[in-house]
């Protein structure tokens, strides 16, 4: 369905996400002239606020979480903003709602930011609002559910009032710059894709590492863990993206069907391929932090880490192992892909004395977009004492390469493509599915065979069995 939403309604409009994210992509989006002049945005949540009230708490918002430097249009977005007061679970109250939405020209777009459980009442009364219709479509921020069945129950109940075709489930990962990046990497380059495949590739890995503790998360992040608040959604988008098969164009529905293929080629993991862990007090960046129990108040079996090393059945990917790791209250903030080759069939340096390293590609992501790839060169000499070789890295750090284009934060490409209607970074039913079904399965094999996470102190790369899970195999993380 084609439109392009001249109105915008934000459920959860006072939360974190819309503090910290939402309405800063709003703002930049409106100041670089992105969207339409007409454009509305209506916020909705419980708190009792008028439109005015509102906008003063935008404004604190994007004062605290905007750099300076980017808030060059506040005032005028600020105009923008109306809000309308809003308890989900109160059928009574979406007449009022549809009300202040009013009657858009083109067409609504809806972005759903709040706790699931609010979820299936909120499609109930946007329904019965009248805010469902053929020009609207939907936003949905996750978690959609913590297991294949809860996030049918999500995705049926969405499904009755909005059809797939209308409906976005947001992976922010999927907005990232360099994660959009690895599709022009295997795709408009002819260098790698020859060598894209278990003849030519070792191994890949995958981190995404952060510094962070619980962040005030405690009642969500509790009742979730590492793998499905991590691995279920981002890290296998990340996945899907490396291992995928060409899609034949840069479409929706090409890269999502390859994507979801691939996904399902994902095998059940054996109970000696993955690794939890839950910190312990230690320290992050120098600074004292306290442990996982102790934020929480009590003890928890709830992993903040994890390590997989997972398989894809297919022929592409067969025997190449693909190990992922991650975890809170690392040493560092790092989100990176490591492609390691395999090395030459036969080494014409050997008599000579020189060795030679496999080639590898280093894909970061965060805090640094950059890709490196280590190229063997002979060290310059007149090789008296035989040939030495060195790794050199071929870089390309992106805010060199690209040093003109804005650096935009994920959301902003997400809510843009939202309000007009493109669903290439958006995760269909199907893939999620997907996913859950993996994920699902590596749970039951942990309750059957009784895994608990094992401690590690903060600010270390996890317990020392993440570190086993890839040295008995002659793999080093890449760190
Ligand atoms: C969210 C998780 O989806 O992603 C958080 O719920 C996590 O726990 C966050 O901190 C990481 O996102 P980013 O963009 O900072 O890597």
């Amino acid at each position: 369905m084609s439109f392009t939403a001249d109105r915008l309604l934000l459920f959860g409009a006072t939360g974190d996400l819309a503090q910290r994210m939402l309405l800063p992509s709003l703002c930049a989006l409106h100041a670089d002239g992105l969207v339409d002049e007409d454009l509305e945005i209506v916020g909705t949540a419980r708190q009792p606020f008028d439109d005015a009230g509102y906008r003063n708490f935008a404004r604190e918002a994007l004062e605290k979480f905007m750099p300076a430097d980017r808030r060059g249009g506040m005032a005028t977005f600020l105009n923008r903003l109306r809000y309308q007061p809003l308890d989900a679970t109160d059928m009574a109250g979406y007449a009022a709602l549809a009300d202040k939405v009013g009657t858009p020209k083109q067409g609504l777009a809806i972005f759903l930011s709040t706790a699931p459980s609010l979820f299936e009442p909120t499609i109930v009364g946007l329904a019965a609002g009248g805010l469902a219709g053929e020009k609207v479509r939907i936003g949905l921020e996750k978690p959609l559910g913590t297991s294949l069945e809860s996030s049918r129950e999500v995705n049926d109940a969405v499904a009755r009032a909005f059809p797939e075709d209308r409906t976005f489930r947001i992976d922010h990962y999927l907005g990232k710059e360099t994660v959009q990046n690895l599709l022009a990497l295997r795709f408009a380059n002819i260098l790698f894709e020859p060598l894209w495949n278990a003849a030519h590739i070792d191994h890949v890995q995958i981190t995404v590492a952060e510094t962070v503790g619980l962040e005030g998360r405690v009642g969500f992040y509790d009742g979730a863990g590492a793998l499905r608040d991590m691995v279920q959604n981002h890290m296998l988008q990340l996945l899907a993206l490396v291992a995928m098969e060409p899609p034949s164009s840069y479409d929706a529905t090409a890269i999502r069907d390859e994507k979801v293929k691939v996904l399902r080629t994902l095998r059940l993991v054996a109970p000696d391929e993955t690794v939890t862990g839950q910190y312990r007090a230690g320290a992050i960046l120098g600074q004292p932090v306290p442990g996982y129990d102790e934020e929480l108040g009590k003890p928890s079996d709830t992993e903040t880490f994890v390590a997989i090393k997972a398989h894809l059945d297919n022929w592409r990917w067969k025997g190449v192992p693909f190990y992922l790791r991650t975890g809170k209250r690392l040493p560092e903030r790092k989100t990176e892909i490591v492609v390691q080759f395999r090395p030459v069939p036969h080494s014409i340096f050997a008599g000579r004395g020189a060795l030679t390293v496999p080639n590898r590609l280093v894909i970061g992501i965060q805090p640094e977009e950059n890709i490196t790839l280590s190229l063997m060169a002979k060290v310059p000499g007149l090789d008296r004492e035989g040939v030495r070789l060195r790794q050199v890295p071929l870089d390309i750090a992106m805010a060199d390469a690209f040093a003109g284009p804005t650096k935009r934060i994920a959301y902003e490409r997400l809510l843009l493509d939202l309000i007009e209607g493109d669903q290439t970074l958006f995760v269909r039913r199907d893939e999620v599915e997907a996913q859950w079904d993996w994920i699902d399965g590596i749970r039951a094999s942990w309750a059957v065979h009784g895994l608990t996470p094992k401690p590690y102190t903060a600010g270390s790369w996890g317990p020392s069995a993440a570190i086993a899970l890839t040295e008995r195999d002659g793999v080093h993380w890449h760190e």
